[in-house]
């Protein structure tokens, strides 16, 4: 288990009953180089310790990926004053492994694979002409996120002094204590 998961996680547990502290913000390299951001829901850590995250592969942030997978993840933890950035790489799996995952997703959410792609100009009439199919099977724009984690920044805003420590992958985990 890598060394910085046991601040994560706890704090995910003691923040799980809000459902915003699943939201975190996912941050890309544009097609033209300058920086994306936008809201992701976390959806669960592997066996490897990768974040998952689920899309829709005709979206901007999956063109961008292919190009270039360098990420970067800011996860505030609101009530306990608390933020994580995770720079890493992100894969997007669309094979087999991802029947699990569209398993558990609701009906309501399944149906936003039948949605018209995302960021297109918008052409329906009235909301009715976007149909909620229920879907039998998985849609081929359903895609998984998974991003291999290469450096954690922890920072929590303390009294008198706030904390921060960074963790950088080099063959093994390095802490350090850094100023906040
Ligand atoms: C609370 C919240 C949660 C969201 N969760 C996701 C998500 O899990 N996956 C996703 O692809 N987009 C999610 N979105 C939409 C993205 O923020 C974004 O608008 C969309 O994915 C298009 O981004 P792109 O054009 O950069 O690809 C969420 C938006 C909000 C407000």
């Amino acid at each position: 288990m890598p060394p910085w998961f046991t601040d994560v996680s706890s704090l995910q547990r003691k923040e799980s009953k809000f459902y915003s502290s699943r939201w975190m913000q996912l941050a890309t390299i544009g097609l033209d180089k300058s920086p994306r951001v936008r809201t992701v829901v976390f959806r669960g850590w592997t066996e490897n310790f990768e974040m998952e995250i689920y899309t829709d592969n005709r979206s901007q942030k999956s063109h961008e990926l292919y190009l270039n997978n360098n990420v970067e993840i800011c996860w505030l933890f609101a009530r306990s004053r608390c933020q994580f950035r995770f720079r890493g790489n992100a894969n997007i799996e669309m094979n087999k492994e991802i029947q699990r995952h569209w398993e558990q997703l609701s009906e309501e959410n399944k149906a936003m694979w039948s949605w018209p792609s995302p960021g297109e100009n918008y052409s329906v009439k009235t909301t009715k002409d976007l149909k909620f199919t229920k879907n039998k099977e998985i849609p081929s724009n359903f895609s998984l996120i998974k991003i291999e984690i290469t450096q954690v920044d922890h920072l929590l805003l303390h009294k008198p002094i706030h904390l921060r420590k960074r963790w950088i992958l080099k063959n093994e985990w390095i802490m350090e204590r850094i100023n906040p």
